[in-house]
């Protein structure tokens, strides 16, 4: 509401409304609105499956009104994360986040929808290998028969558009190498590889460059089934407990704690963040959203979220430095191409005795041999 703290609640009761009218066309089975720090987000059952035109149009048109009344209230940053002028056929890629998962509901089917702000895609990484694929913090794996068999992990490249799939326990070495990278390799769904059954998904969708800059926000959400084949709430949760450093807070350009909380706290205000996210519980019935639970609100999360402001208090102090503020390219809001520019004339070659003393990349030819073993000078 107050620059990019919060969501107003006449733009989230413009979308239950929205909602609600597509609900009572036969359009939506059910729907919620719910919000995390300025963003809202549209819960929807139907059953028109998957990257259905009808039911992402619905979500766009309910954007494209929600932008129009945050202008006329002249809200700070109304419609920045609607990235076309026309809707395209899909959400995907015009901006908002998604996740979008296709089920047959269970006899009892417990559910969790997780709403971050201040962070980006790819933050679900670890938490979703700690729930799937660590036995500490998910004993099913180990003592509940129906997840003894794993999980297989389908990890996207964001950058080169390619997927793979990967098993857990067997191949977790191999996938770590790549969703130990989140700012490039997110984890998009994890199946039950005895059934196939889908038990989570995320969304994974990446702030657009645009003339050199990254525009749009991508803050993520995700869809986690629990009970019976799929962990546990409480081991879904349990992820939780430590304060993971994500991208994104001031200016999405800075590292920054997880913090996980109740509704009632999720207004990042402090160097408009630190990263918050949201846990909304669900029983599904007939594609009936029964619920919420608000499953951060207790103070079973006390600790980390005091954990989550000692590490806030830590990095600030780092300022405008690295580990704090992200690398060069991972930057939403740099000014240096513009300086670099402006200084490009100012740079002038190192003499020839500093040269050799700085690092050079030397190319080596293929089939070289390798360089003989330096011996280790005394310091
Ligand atoms: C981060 C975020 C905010 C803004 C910041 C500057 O995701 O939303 O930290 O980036 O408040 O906003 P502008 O550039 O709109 O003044
Ligand atoms: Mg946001």
């Amino acid at each position: 509401m107050v620059g990019h703290c919060s969501s107003h609640p006449d733009i989230l009761d413009l979308g239950r409304e929205e909602l609600e009218k597509a609900k009572q066309a036969g359009v939506l089975v059910d729907c919620h609105v719910s919000h995390c720090g300025d963003d809202m987000f549209l819960i929807m059952t139907h059953d028109r499956g998957e990257n259905n035109t009808e039911i992402h149009k619905l979500a766009w048109d309910t954007f494209v009104k929600g932008t129009e009344l945050a202008k006329k209230l002249k809200l700070y940053g109304a419609g920045q994360d609607l990235l076309t002028d026309a809707f395209s056929g899909n959400i995907k890629g015009a901006g908002p986040g998604s996740a979008e998962m296709e089920i047959d509901e269970r006899p009892s089917e417990p559910i969790i929808v997780f709403m971050g702000d201040k962070t980006s895609a790819g933050a679900f990484n670890l938490p979703l290998y700690k729930m799937f694929a660590d036995p500490f913090n998910t004993p099913g794996l180990v003592i509940g028969a129906p997840l003894h068999g794993g999980f297989s992990f389908e990890v996207q490249d964001v950058k080169e558009h390619l997927q793979v799939t990967l098993n857990a326990p067997d191949e977790i070495y191999d996938m770590l190498v790549f969703i130990g990278s989140g700012q490039r390799y997110a984890v998009k769904r994890v199946r039950h590889r005895d059934s196939g059954e889908i038990a989570a998904c995320s969304s994974t969708d990446k702030l657009s460059m645009i003339a050199g800059r990254y525009v749009g926000k991508d803050d993520p959400t995700m869809i986690v089934r629990c009970q019976g084949n799929f962990p546990a709430v409480g081991e879904v949760l349990e992820p939780f407990t430590t304060a993971w450093t994500v991208e994104g807070w001031m200016r999405g350009s800075h590292h920054g704690p997880l913090m996980p909380v109740g509704l009632k706290d999720a207004h990042p205000s402090r160097f408009d963040g630190p990263p918050r996210l949201v846990s909304l519980g669900f029983q599904l019935a007939n594609g009936k959203l029964i619920g919420p639970n608000d499953m951060f609100d207790d103070p079973g999360f006390d600790n980390v979220r005091q954990e989550a402001n000692d590490i806030a208090d830590y990095l600030r102090k780092h300022g405008p430095f690295e580990p704090h503020r992200l690398p060069l390219e991972e930057m939403e809001y740099t000014t240096m191409p513009d300086v670099a520019k402006k200084l490009a004339d100012r740079w002038t070659p190192l003499s020839d005795e500093e040269a050799a003393s700085t690092t050079r990349v030397q190319p080596v030819p293929a089939g070289s041999p390798p360089p003989p073993e330096t011996e280790q000078q005394p310091r």
